[in-house]
């Protein structure tokens, strides 16, 4: 037999405590943005924390750093996804004389030493991530300004 007064009594149970369950479930699931926070504290002094190139050190510099939001604007309305990687790697900086941007790839990998010191790992895998997803979040940046 059922137990209709149960039954009526573990609904109201669910129902109460469904949205708890939904609130304490989206308080342990919410996502890291790594590339954000490492577009924050790295990128931001000079590229501004909207990208729009007005970061509080940009007017020290010889060269305004550039607008990143507009990437995919001045490319015809696709995000230049190779470039983007390239200038930040900044493995060619030597071919193209000296620049006001840091070179990341080598930031990374000192980085990458420093935390692997006594473990195997693979340095240009550690750098690409990284860099990947901050190109992730650039690309993201240009939501608001697609053509
Ligand atoms: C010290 C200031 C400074 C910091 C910090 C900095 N940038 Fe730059 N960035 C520049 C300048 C200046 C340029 C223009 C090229 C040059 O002269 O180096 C530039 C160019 C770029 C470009 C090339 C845009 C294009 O048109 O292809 C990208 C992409 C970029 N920066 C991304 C980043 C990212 C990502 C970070 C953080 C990991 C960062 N920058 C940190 C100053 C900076």
């Amino acid at each position: 037999m059922i137990n209709y007064q149960q039954l009526r009594m573990t609904s109201w149970g669910v129902l109460v405590a469904l949205p708890m369950l939904v609130s304490a479930q989206s308080a342990t699931t919410q996502r890291v943005d790594f590339g954000q926070q490492e577009f924050q504290s790295r990128c931001a002094a000079c590229h501004g924390r909207d990208g729009k190139g007005n970061g509080p050190i940009a007017d020290l510099l010889r060269k305004s750093p550039p607008d990143l939001t507009l990437l995919s604007r001045s490319n015809g309305g696709i995000f230049p996804m190779s470039r983007v990687y390239d200038s930040i790697i900044g493995d060619d900086v030597k071919a193209h004389g000296s620049r006001d941007m840091p070179v990341w790839g080598q930031v990374y990998r000192l980085r990458a030493g420093e935390h692997y010191a006594d473990t195997y790992y693979d340095p240009e895998a550690y750098v690409r991530i990284r860099v990947l997803a901050v190109v992730e979040y650039i690309n993201r940046l240009q939501v608001a300004n697609r053509p």
